[in-house]
């Protein structure tokens, strides 16, 4: 580390004759600069490289290493590090050429004390403005990379999440995302993806829910020309198309018994078999894949195959519903009125304390997106800053604990669903704070642990 910052710009003065780097050096200093002389070229490329420093300003004619290697150094070395070049009447027609070159300024010798100071100072300004300039864009392509960058939320839950899909994205491995719809699989999929060392090549997606068995079967593994009515020319697939990038296999669930074989020997070769054709062809694809349905129980009735499972779920990446990550509501409501704001070109709204109360309080069914298109919503039936309670859905209001009970029991409930539903309400009330939650509830903080890991609702 240097204390550049508390110690004005670092200059590098090439020049060699000892004793104009010598006055220079005194001059720069009390003017508040951090001088390094180096005396002759060898040395100044040297220094260079060592220090990098904000500015250089070097004579132009020197034995052995001159003005224009050390201005070519520097610009390699850094291409906003400016160069100032100092020229005798001799050398004023090469000076010329290297300002076209690309060096900051050529000053004419002799010069005075302050015309040296002021192209000094311009230099300067000039870099930082570069640098910061560049670190602007820099934010900016992160930002607008996946939206935000990293997925929003701060939940122990949804970091746990975020943590096994960073440690996931570097490697190969076929990774399969379950969570109730809305949840951000497809967001989680695109992490993966950016995150990963295909993240230059593509990222596509395929719906398996929304096409019929035959369609499907030609989107991912492409067709020969005549290997249907319709099929009129050759079409490549979907996992073709995704060659040295990663290939989402969305709603794995909704396939048929049959691509679902076929899913299987890509998993396993690492092949596809065009629709008419009878080659194989090699693929070099990521796969992710995501459903909502529970695949175990659709293993047990028989309509998914144990044998693709096991090839999908190397990794089994799990997304939390949002009602049991409350604490990431603010910062998504947040988020998302920013969004809304940004996209209308109006100052962001905010929800009222009751509001964001009732939004924090809401299980949410439909997670994320449910909450998101709820603000989308209210953001529109607002003319003023705040949201009200009244700007969001009705639902939000009508629900009641003993509607949850309603909701979720059979006609005559066992007590301890009631308990148990009763229980999580009132700690989603809290907003998930065990200690009011126990509170409000009457009981030992340690009982309501107790019952929560009899749930399963707490490790
Ligand atoms: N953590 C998050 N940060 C920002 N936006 C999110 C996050 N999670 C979800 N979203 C947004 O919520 C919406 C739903 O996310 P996504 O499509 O990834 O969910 P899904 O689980 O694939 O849903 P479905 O099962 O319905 O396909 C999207 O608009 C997405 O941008
Ligand atoms: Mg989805």
């Amino acid at each position: 580390m240097t204390d550049r910052h508390l110690s004005g710009p670092c200059v590098l003065v090439v020049d060699d004759e000892a004793g104009i780097l010598e006055s220079l050096r005194i001059l720069l200093k009390n003017e508040g600069f951090t001088p390094h002389v180096a005396l002759g070229g060898r040395q100044g490329l040297d220094q260079i490289e060592s220090l990098a420093p904000d500015v250089v300003l070097s004579d132009i004619r020197m034995p052995a290493v001159g003005g224009l290697e050390i201005l070519s150094a520097a610009r390699q070395k850094d291409p906003d590090m400016p160069v100032i070049l100092m020229t005798a009447q001799a050398t004023l027609q090469s000076a010329m050429q290297a300002v076209n070159e690309g060096a900051f300024y050529y000053i004419q010798k002799p010069f005075r004390n302050d015309e040296l100071l002021a192209i000094l100072r311009r230099a300067t300004e000039h870099r930082t403005l570069r640098v910061e300039n560049k670190t602007l864009k820099q934010e900016i392509r992160r930002r607008d990379k996946s939206v935000g960058g990293r997925p929003i939320g701060k939940s122990r839950a949804w970091m746990d999440v975020l943590r096994l899909a960073e440690t996931v994205a570097p490697t190969d491995s076929t990774v399969l995302i379950q969570g109730e719809s809305g949840t951000g699989k497809e967001v989680i999929a695109r992490y993966i993806h950016d995150l990963s060392q295909r993240t230059e090549g593509p990222f596509l997606s395929i719906n398996c829910g929304a096409l019929p068995e035959s369609l499907l079967e030609s989107e991912l593994f492409g067709h020969v020309k005549g290997s249907f009515t319709g099929a009129v020319k050759d079409k490549t697939g979907l996992f073709a198309s995704a060659e040295k990038g990663t290939f989402f296999l969305d709603e794995i669930g909704e396939t048929t018994p049959a691509t679902q074989v076929k899913l299987l020997r890509v998993l396993q070769q690492r092949q596809i078999i065009p629709v008419g054709a009878t080659e194989a062809v090699s693929i070099n694809t990521r796969l992710l894949a995501a459903t909502n349905r529970d695949l175990d129980e659709e293993i047990r009735r028989g309509t998914f195959r144990r044998d693709l499972y096991y090839r999908l779920n190397v990794i089994a990446v799990h997304l939390p519903p949002l009602r049991e990550r409350s604490d990431d509501i603010p910062l998504l409501v947040d988020a998302f009125l920013q969004r809304t704001a940004q996209q209308r070109s109006e100052p962001p709204k905010q929800l009222s304390e009751s509001a964001l109360e009732m939004v924090m309080r809401y299980p949410w069914p439909g997670n994320v997106r449910e909450l998101e298109n709820a603000l989308e919503r209210a953001c529109i039936l607002t003319d003023n800053g705040t949201i009200e309670l009244g700007a969001l859905p009705e639902k939000l209001s009508t629900h009641t604990p003993e509607r949850l009970v309603e909701e979720r029991a059979t006609p005559n409930p066992p007590l301890d669903v009631i308990e148990r539903a009763y229980i999580l309400w009132v700690l989603q009330s809290e907003g998930g704070n065990k200690t009011r939650a126990a509170e409000a509830l009457g009981i030992d903080p340690s009982t309501l642990h107790r019952k929560l890991q009899r749930f399963g609702a707490e490790n």
